[in-house]
């Protein structure tokens, strides 16, 4: 097995390709014949020589001749003489390089059209693929512990948590293991798939469109971990008016992103956001600030935490 950053035991963030640090990114080759082999069969046809491989998964051989050297390249597959076999892998780490070979190809065929036109793709663009909920919290993972640990901070005591947004629970269940009553709210269609899970750990669940439907307060602290940065100016200048109002006072708004000018990442993360979203961007320090002060929040502290390397920025309802 080659030194590949999605080998089980190195960094999530080395793993997360496509907010890899520069120069740690997952060669695309690699990806592209990784995400083949997953999506036609060939993997699954393993071990054999290549004309086993391509007959019980119904390949053609010169390409599954081809495919097989790169993933032994890769170091996704091992060749003893003429036959191949597949490196297990951790289960996680295969479903980054799938997501991140889809990035890969929704970044070549919208980026050049988005930057004429926000919204752009061309027609033959595949939608992006829907979210992948344990890649998201495989990828939220190490900044679990110190997310919650600084909202617990700013917490007043005896009031509850707001994980909006929250997707996989992974920040909701991190609260709640803190015996600190939580509520996730995310879009129905998620909260269907998760709500069963959290309930089981002590969360509890709202179905709500974020843009228009905030789970009902008071809350003492809301936290949006990756969130803002899908929406443009508008929307989450609204959405953080709706948070304050939802908040005690004293309570607080805490914001995970990667925020440009803070970390290079950020770059690649705001070219990740105008392929994925309509209008979300890495926003920067002073662009928060600007919106927590016109929302009506003070004492607006940015920190950044160590990997992935995001900010949380965090501000407090003062009346
Ligand atoms: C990138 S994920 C972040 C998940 C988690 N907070 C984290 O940091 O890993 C964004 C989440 O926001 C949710 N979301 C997107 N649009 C939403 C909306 N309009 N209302 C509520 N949730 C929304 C998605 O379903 C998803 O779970």
């Amino acid at each position: 097995m080659n030194p590949d950053p999605t080998t089980p035991g190195t960094t999530t963030l080395r793993g997360h390709s496509m907010m890899a640090e520069p120069g740690h990114a997952t060669d695309w080759r690699h990806l592209l014949a990784h995400e083949a082999a997953v999506e036609s069969g060939l993997y699954d046809a393993l071990p054999g020589t290549a004309a086993e491989v391509a007959e019980r998964a119904g390949l053609g051989l010169d390409a599954t001749r081809a495919v097989l050297g790169l993933l032994v390249v890769a170091g996704y597959a091992t060749a003893t003489g003429t036959r191949f076999e597949r490196v297990p892998q951790d289960p996680e780490a295969e479903a980054l390089l799938v997501t991140q070979a889809r990035a890969l190809r929704r970044w070549s065929q919208v980026l050049g059209p988005r930057l004429r036109s926000r919204t752009a793709g061309p027609e033959a663009a595949r939608p992006p693929a829907p979210l992948r909920l344990d890649t998201l919290a495989a990828v939220a993972r190490p900044v679990v512990g110190p997310v919650v640990r600084a909202c617990l901070n700013r917490l007043p005591a005896g009031s509850r948590v707001l994980d909006l947004g929250g997707g996989h629970g992974a920040f909701a269940r991190g609260f709640a293991a803190q015996d600190v009553p939580v509520v996730l709210q995310d879009l129905p269609a998620v909260v269907d798939r998760v709500g069963p899970g959290l309930a089981a750990d002590g969360v509890q669940v709202h179905a709500g469109d974020l843009h228009e439907d905030l789970a009902p307060g008071p809350f003492g602290v809301v936290l949006l971990s990756t969130v803002t940065n899908m929406f443009n100016a508008r929307l989450n200048r609204d959405l953080l008016a709706g948070v304050h109002d939802i908040l005690v006072p004293g309570g607080s708004i805490a914001i995970v992103s990667y925020l440009r000018g803070r970390t290079p990442i950020a770059d690649a993360f705001a070219v990740q956001m105008l392929c994925f979203s309509d209008g979300g961007d890495a926003h920067d320090e002073d662009v928060y600030r600007t919106w927590l002060g016109t929302a009506g929040f003070t004492d607006i502290e940015v920190n950044d935490l160590r990997e992935p390397p995001q900010s949380i920025v965090v501000a407090t309802r003062s009346g």
